[in-house]
């Protein structure tokens, strides 16, 4: 398939804003929806729609299995030992905050331990980890990036002590775009008896993972940033140290027996998915899935690599813009471009792209400890996906000159 055709499976990209056609570069905040998307959940909507795992009837049945064959579909698709191995969460962030709270609750941690961060996190992989420090009387301490905004792995054996419990950090940077070396940051934790949680959200829409490659013990994602319904989500954890858990929310589905006396908790994974679930929504995961393997295919991911090439020479091209994220190997970046331009206000940029038609993202972009970090208030995000084209690309670098040219 070329770049034609898969566009028109996205039919958002065919809109018009302002009576301009709109290039849609905020990819990395949410991406577009491919038809086979929407129709798995008219269909799940529509035809299938029945409580999960209750009842017996037929149509129960067929929303159980939809469901339960799409937990298997994502354990294969990110190379998950079985399919027990993956909760389903409402996103990223639902994914943080249990795993923090069962470590918390499962008395993982004792006071005094500590977590190491990644200065470059999103707000939603730090601030569960503050809470729970603050709760349990724990250190936490961030591992460094440096000006290109990689990090600092050369210090990683020296943060971790005897008590660092954690580590936290992305497979990529909302920010910064940069591919981390994860199977690295992998191998010194673990040496060090320290556990590994990666927030994949940005890794997952662009590279395949697979999650015992990259020898993390937890990974998450959110349905929604890779072509899903929203209210999507995986926390994927190793058997050993998920059956260790005590459940996160107390309700239905997620017990064996209830007695006033004694209640017990069903296996995992359903003892962390208490309630009714996202029905409509999971099933969405497979078409999702699927457009992700096919997006990879070598002719769209050249696409992908000449738009990246020619944005990294526009930037270095420009003494007036910094670009945040510049990797020493360009291949380890990935087409999300973050920039301030001197003398012009990130936000009013993207009022005036929006106006010529550009969706980008403003503003701090939930990273604020990292906007710190680069003494800035904000940035302008570009972000790409596969389905972007070069023409758009070039009608971007176009657009952001005039609006340039406006504010100077
Ligand atoms: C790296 C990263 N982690 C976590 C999140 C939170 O994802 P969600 O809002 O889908 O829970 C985002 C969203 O932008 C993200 O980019």
């Amino acid at each position: 398939m070329d770049i034609h055709q898969i566009r028109s499976q996205f039919p958002q990209l065919g809109e018009k804003v302002y009576g301009r056609q709109l290039v849609y570069l905020d990819n990395a905040a949410t991406s577009l929806r491919p038809v086979q998307v929407v129709e798995k959940w008219d269909e799940m909507s529509l035809r299938h729609n029945s409580n999960l795992h209750r009842a017996v009837h037929k149509t129960a049945v067929d929303a159980t299995e939809e469901y339960e064959s799409t937990r298997a579909a994502v354990a294969a698709f990110i190379g998950a030992a079985e399919p027990a191995e993956i909760i389903f969460t409402s996103g990223t962030t639902q994914s943080c905050n249990l795993l923090a709270s069962c470590l918390e609750n499962g008395g993982f941690f004792r006071e005094g331990d500590e977590i190491l961060i990644c200065g470059s996190e999103h707000h939603s992989n730090i601030v569960p980890w503050q809470m729970v420090a603050g709760r349990k009387g724990l250190k936490i301490k961030v591992l460094p990036v440096d000006d290109r905004g990689e990090i600092r792995i050369s210090e990683l054996p020296a943060l971790l002590s005897g008590r660092t419990r954690l580590c936290a950090v992305a497979q990529v940077s909302n920010v910064l775009g940069i591919i981390n070396p994860i199977p690295e940051i992998a191998r010194i934790c673990h040496a060090n008896g320290t556990l590994l949680f990666v927030d994949g959200a940005q890794g997952i829409p662009h590279l395949a993972t697979d999650v015992r490659q990259l020898g993390c013990d937890f990974y998450a994602f959110s349905g929604h940033k890779m072509y899903a319904a929203p209210g999507t989500g995986i926390l994927y954890g190793r058997r050993e140290l998920l059956e260790a858990f005590p459940p996160y929310m107390g309700g239905g589905e997620m017990i064996e027996s209830v007695s006033w006396e004694k209640t017990t908790y069903a296996p995992i994974p359903r003892r962390f998915e208490a309630g009714t679930q996202n029905i409509s929504g999971v099933p969405t995961l497979r078409p999702a899935m699927e457009m992700c393997k096919l997006l990879e295919s070598r002719e769209i991911s050249a696409g992908s690599d000449k738009i990246r090439t020619f944005l990294l020479d526009f930037f270095a091209s420009r003494p007036d813009i910094t670009l945040y994220g510049n990797p020493a190997d360009p291949a380890r970046k990935l087409p999300i471009f973050s920039i301030t331009v001197e003398g012009a206000h990130h936000e009013d940029l993207a009022l005036i792209l929006d106006k010529m038609g550009i969706a980008t993202r403003s503003g701090q972009m939930c990273a604020e400890p990292l906007m710190d970090r680069f003494g800035v208030t904000g940035m302008l995000r570009a972000s790409f996906a596969p389905y972007n084209t070069m023409e758009e690309a070039v009608y971007f670098t176009e657009c952001l000159q005039k609006a340039i040219d406006m504010l100077k």
